[in-house]
Formats: structure tokens, sequence, C-alpha cells
């Protein structure tokens, strides 16, 4: 990455490349591919068949990566039971932690419990969820992830009508706390990554639109870099 493109990325929304949609053959690999052309953070989708209908990795894939990358590796936790497996990511490397609230009776205790470990933590909502279900916990989070499809799969469409929960997560974070970040995560490319932007994403997770692009991974990570730039400012 040249110095132009390490002031604008610094500038932009940050890139969250989603390593579910990577080649697990070559996972080291593909991870400082996408570290080298300029991602923010790594994101690790984390499910166990039954919170979602479908599995992925566990703490060893975060271990392994954790020797290979010096970007913080995000787990995204699609379990029924985080609780249960916070200590084991936090020590495989893990540097924060997304824990939905759907299905979590205690949500205040598994967001203490992240902090005990010393991570960041995030808690992320379902399309089907209303934006309202986080202003009590929002002065706990260091970041919010509005799911724009269903948790569970890769290269699924993206919701439009999340858009609007978008925009009321950000009012909500300007008016309780500014410092979080908010994450969209789901069918996020170069045409939908302008819009969840426009509304207020600041951070955005991105999957198959990275790794399954045809042309690479840099030429997929510089096309979404562009997309969210806007317009370039004109001379005088
Ligand atoms: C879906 C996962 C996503 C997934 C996104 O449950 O949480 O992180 O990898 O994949 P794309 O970008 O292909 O929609
Ligand atoms: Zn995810």
């Amino acid at each position: 990455m040249d110095l132009v493109d390490l002031i604008v990325s610094k500038c932009l929304p940050r890139l969250a490349p989603s390593i579910l949609s990577a080649d697990f053959a070559r996972l080291g690999e593909q991870v400082l591919e996408v570290q080298q052309s300029g991602a923010d953070r790594i994101h690790v989708d984390v499910m166990d068949g039954h919170f979602v209908p479908n599995l992925s990795m566990g703490a060893p894939v975060v271990q392994s990566l954790r020797r290979v990358t010096r970007l913080p590796l995000e787990t995204h936790l699609m379990i029924s039971n985080p609780d249960l497996f916070l200590e084991e990511f936090a020590e495989a490397g893990a540097d924060s932690f997304l824990v939905h609230w759907e299905g979590n009776n205690n949500l205040h205790r598994t967001v203490q419990r992240a902090r005990v470990l010393g991570k960041r933590v995030g808690v992320a909502i379902n399309p089907a969820t209303p934006a309202a279900v986080l202003e009590e916990i929002l002065p706990d989070l260091d970041q919010v992830l509005v799911m724009t499809v269903n948790p569970g799969f890769g290269h699924q469409r993206f919701i439009d009508t999340t858009l609007g929960k978008i925009g009321r997560v950000r009012r909500m974070i300007e008016r309780i706390n500014p410092r979080c970040d908010l994450e969209v995560d789901g069918g996020i490319e170069a045409v939908t990554a302008p819009r969840v932007v426009e509304v207020g994403a600041n951070v955005l997770v991105s999957g198959s639109a990275i790794f399954g692009d045809s042309e690479g991974v840099a030429s997929a990570m510089r096309r979404l870099r562009t997309a969210v730039a806007g317009p370039l400012p004109t001379a005088g």
C-alpha cells in the first residue's frame, strides 16, 4: 500500500475482512494478503450449529492466526452460550468479542466477563431485532454490530430494511456513547458499502466480496475502499 492509500484508508470507514469466505487451505496467506491490502482487523465467525444452522471455526484457528498477523482479531460469537468460551478465545489471542443480544438473558454479565478479560466488546443484533434493545447496554460497549443478513452463512443478499436501523443506531451512539464503533456485517460489497456508510456505519465486515473476488483480494479491497471514498475534493 502506498502513502496516499495509507492516508486515505485512515480517514475512511474501516474494513474487517471475514475469513469465513477465505480458502482455509491457505488461511494464513490470505490473512496476510488482506493485511497488506490495508485491512484494519480480521473478523472471525464462530458458529456452533445451534445458535445458527452452520458450523465454522473455534479457538484453535484464532491461536494459529495470532502467530501470523498483528491485526486485531475480532471474534463474532454466533454460539448459544458465549460465556463458556470467552476465556478460551481470550487465551488463544482474540482481541475483541461480538456477542449477540438474541438468546442471552444475561447480556450485561457476558459483556462484563469480556471486560474482565481485558478485551474490547460489542453487541450484535439480527435483522429483526430493533435498535432500541441497545439503549441500556450501549454505555458499556466499544462497538455495535448490526447484522445486515441473517447470521449463519456468507454470500447472502444484503437486507435493505436494515438501513433505517443503522441510522437509528448511529443516532443512539452519538447521543449515548460517541466513541462506540458501528459495524455492519452481511452482503457488504461495492454497491452496498456506500449505502451503509451514508447512514452511519464506520466499520464494514466483508467476506465473499473480498475473498471471492476473481481479481484477487488486493483488488477487491481497493474496490471497496474506492466505493466508500466518495467524490474526491476539487482543487481551489
Ligand atoms: C454471517 C457472518 C458474516 C459473513 C459475511 O453470519 O457473520 O461475517 O462472513 O459474509 P458476506 O460478506 O459474504 O456476506
Ligand atoms: Zn460475522
